[in-house]
């Protein structure tokens, strides 16, 4: 019975009951065996086309009508209440020159009729050091709906306001709240520390994302039951997000040790033994008397 329970749980083969479905397999073959209007979020980051160790880099053009193919399934499998969540960053052309993938993607999305809601701004602190330019230190998210009747919940992901309980001195409002008590919107620039080094949810995969950034997707943009697809999933950050906030999640990635570390994360998701860096953990600050050295020094 347990057995069976977990069968229906976690599956590779898409169904509505299936609360994980997780599969090794390319993208736009996993979308096609999911039905017409199933999904209330799609939400996911595809290859940026930069040579990882999980892409074979190809043509610009190659890369686009690949992505369009994509775009196109995802818009198939989209609720009309539904949205779309590109996460991308720069696109390498030549020696230096960085071409953001947003820019460039941002037509594929607009022309089959999905709406621009923000465009959000997610800031983090590591990665490469660059030598002639400024290093790139945030991504973008695209965010798509189907239609003006979209899901979106603003109360759970609130934050506290920079004076929490203010209220009017004065005037008609004398006495009231000065902002919305259960805290503010979280504006389009997110601040959250990405997988590196030491951080508590790291895995093998070179560009896994932290679960607090998608966590902020599914609370606003979807409601418990519902559907959440990835169909870039690398290691499962979307597939755990999710389950925490139980939604159903459907996923797939071509590399199929990253499936297997996505049904052991989801596996600790379902039974509460994950670990991950909560939401509202607040990010380290360096100390301000730690100087830099000066020039003379060096
Ligand atoms: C940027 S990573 C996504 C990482 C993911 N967000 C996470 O937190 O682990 C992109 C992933 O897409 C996978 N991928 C590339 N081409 C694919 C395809 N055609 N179908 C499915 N997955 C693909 C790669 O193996 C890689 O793991």
């Amino acid at each position: 019975m347990e057995k069976m329970k977990n069968k229906l749980k976690l599956s590779s083969k898409y169904s509505p009951d299936n609360i994980a479905t997780l599969a090794t397999r390319d993208c736009i073959k996993f979308l096609r065996t999911i039905p017409e209007k199933e999904a209330q979020l799609i939400v996911s980051s595809p290859p940026y086309n930069v040579g990882k160790k999980y892409e074979k880099k190809m043509s610009l053009d190659e890369y686009t009508k690949l992505q369009t193919q994509v775009i196109a399934e995802s818009y198939r499998i989209l609720k009309t209440s539904g949205s779309i969540c590109w996460i991308v960053g720069n696109y390498i052309p030549g020696e230096c020159e960085i071409l953001p993938l947003d820019i460039h993607l941002h037509d594929k999305f607009h022309s089959i009729g999905l709406k621009l809601r923000n465009r959000i701004v997610w800031h983090f602190e590591h990665g490469l050091h660059c030598q002639q330019r400024f290093s790139g230190r945030y991504e973008t998210i695209l965010w798509y709906t189907k239609s003006d009747q979209y899901t979106f919940n603003l109360d759970p992901v609130r934050i506290p306001q920079k004076y929490p309980g203010k209220k009017h001195y004065k005037g008609p409002n004398k006495g009231k709240y000065s902002g919305n008590p259960r805290g503010k919107n979280p504006g389009d620039v997110w601040s959250i520390p990405n997988v590196k080094a030491n951080h508590i949810e790291k895995t093998i995969h070179p560009c896994q994302f932290p679960i607090a950034l998608i966590e902020t997707l599914i609370l606003a943009l979807s409601n418990k039951n519902d559907l959440v697809v990835d169909p870039f999933m690398g290691v499962g950050s979307t597939a755990v997000a999710a389950i925490l906030n139980n939604r159903r999640v459907s996923g797939c990635d071509l590399i199929s040790e990253y499936v297997r570390i996505s049904r052991n994360r989801v596996k600790e998701a379902l039974t509460g033994k994950i670990k991950f860096r909560s939401r509202d953990k607040h990010i380290y600050v360096p100390n301000s008397n730690s100087k830099l050295l000066k020039r003379d020094d060096l």
